[in-house]
């Protein structure tokens, strides 16, 4: 019955994955679980038991990976920093599904994480160049 937070970040040393409000509010401790965004502060350990786990930690090692905290970086998207493990990995999630989204799309996309530093705009910004690259990339 662990929270899946602190069993990844204490006892698997994941610590890009931050704990902020502890409610399942901000998106601070956002993982992918089978692909899919998760606040770990929410979740006791036994229900990710057998399933795929994704953090910053791995996905940063791949291609896109590396060109989401590039974007990220870039336009001043990382302030304080501390809200950018979730963020990072729900973007991941969401290119996955659309590799090519609106501003809009974006916006709704990551409508789960919040950030006290940016106003967002750079973030999008950030994705916008993310997926631009990507695709650029992949021709
Ligand atoms: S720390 Fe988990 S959602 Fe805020
Ligand atoms: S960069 Fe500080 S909370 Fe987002």
């Amino acid at each position: 019955m662990r929270r899946l937070l602190d069993v990844l970040r204490e006892d698997c040393g994941l610590t890009a994955i931050k704990e902020g409000c502890g409610e399942g509010e901000c998106g601070a401790c956002a993982i992918l679980i089978d692909g899919r965004v998760v606040d770990s502060c929410i979740l006791p350990v036994g229900a990710a038991q057998g399933r795929e786990i994704e953090t910053l930690e791995s996905i940063r090692e791949t291609a896109r990976g590396r060109l989401i905290v590039d974007g990220l970086s870039r336009g001043g998207g990382v302030q304080c920093g501390f809200c950018t493990p979730g963020i990072a990995v729900t973007i991941e999630a969401l290119l996955r599904e659309n590799p090519n989204p609106s501003e809009y799309e974006i916006r709704d996309g990551i409508s789960g994480n919040l950030c006290r530093c940016t106003g967002y705009q750079q973030i999008v910004e950030g994705v916008l160049y993310t997926a631009a690259e990507t695709r650029e990339r992949s021709r």
